[in-house]
């Protein structure tokens, strides 16, 4: 059997790699290749529904963020619902995908009341394991309504596990703008000169209309992680390194030694779904 379920998560095989994914958030919470986890989830993590689960991927919806004028919760309801199970979409010798929904009947009550266009949209979120090594996770979001638009900024918030963060190479942001989260918002759009990042300190940054590939080198668990978006146009980084990690009652003071985020999203310029119209953002986690 390829894939299994339970009342909390499915598990897909292809070869000799595997997932997990929750049905809260449908947080992907495990990748492995050849036994290899390639993803974060805090040693603190809640897994019980009552908070968003901190590591893997969770999925960033409505908004990222919170949102000036909106009192929806930091990075939306869609990590703090529990979603429908679709079921296997495709299986063939190379790989498997099962999909997950996303809709106004899955969202709680509280959180669901704060959007004013939780009635109208739809999200399928698609998650591949691959043979090769690969794993896909891609959101299409719909407008099902006949009336009305919404804008959205959505992003897959990707923990990879390393051994060291400090020890980690990452390249696809030389030249790149990026606005700096830690600084004042006075400060603008920056530019990086540097041909990788490096993780020596707090980081926080919102790259602005990056290229497709950003490549993750030395995290001790893989010689390189790529992880490819397509459909998103930013990318965020993102290590809370030593005070905001004491300050996290869900991540332990020393694990920001072992995780970085880069999330695939498209955060600065909010895509607006019109009626009968559909969205679709695609992340892949390769490895070599
Ligand atoms: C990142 C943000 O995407 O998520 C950070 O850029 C934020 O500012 C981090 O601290 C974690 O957010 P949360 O809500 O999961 O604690």
């Amino acid at each position: 059997m390829a894939w299994s379920k339970d009342e909390k998560k499915v598990v897909l095989e292809k070869g000799e790699c595997s997932c997990e994914v929750h049905l809260y958030g449908a947080t992907v919470t495990s990748f492995k290749v050849k036994g290899k986890e390639i993803l974060f989830v805090s040693s603190k993590a809640k897994t019980d529904g009552s908070k968003a689960i901190r590591g893997g991927v969770p999925v960033v919806f409505p908004q990222f963020g919170k949102v000036a004028g909106s009192e929806l919760p930091q990075h939306g309801f869609a990590r703090n619902s529990t979603w429908s199970w679709i079921g296997v979409s495709k299986e063939n010798d190379e790989e498997i995908s099962a999909q997950f929904g996303l809709s106004a009947a899955n969202i709680p009550e509280a959180l669901g009341k704060l959007w004013p266009h939780t009635a109208i949209f739809n999200l399928v979120l698609t998650v591949s394991v691959y043979k090769s090594g690969k794993l896909d996770i891609a959101m299409q979001v719909k407008n099902i309504g006949k009336a009305g638009e919404f804008p959205i900024t959505p992003l897959l918030h990707t923990y990879l596990r390393c051994s060291k963060s400090s020890d980690l190479s990452i390249s696809g942001f030389s030249s790149c703008q990026y606005l700096d989260k830690l600084l004042h918002e006075s400060v603008g759009v920056l530019t990086d000169a540097n041909s990788t990042a490096k993780i020596a300190s707090e980081v926080d940054r919102v790259y602005i209309r990056v290229g497709n590939d950003i490549a993750v080198k030395n995290t001790g668990v893989m010689d390189t992680v790529t992880v490819s978006k397509n459909g998103f146009s930013d990318v965020v980084l993102w290590n809370p390194w030593i005070e905001k990690s004491k300050s996290m009652a869900d991540f332990d003071d020393e694990e920001y030694h072992q995780m970085v985020c880069v999330e695939p999203g498209t955060v600065i310029d909010p895509i607006v779904i019109k009626p009968d119209q559909s969205w679709t953002g695609t992340q892949t986690i390769a490895v070599t």
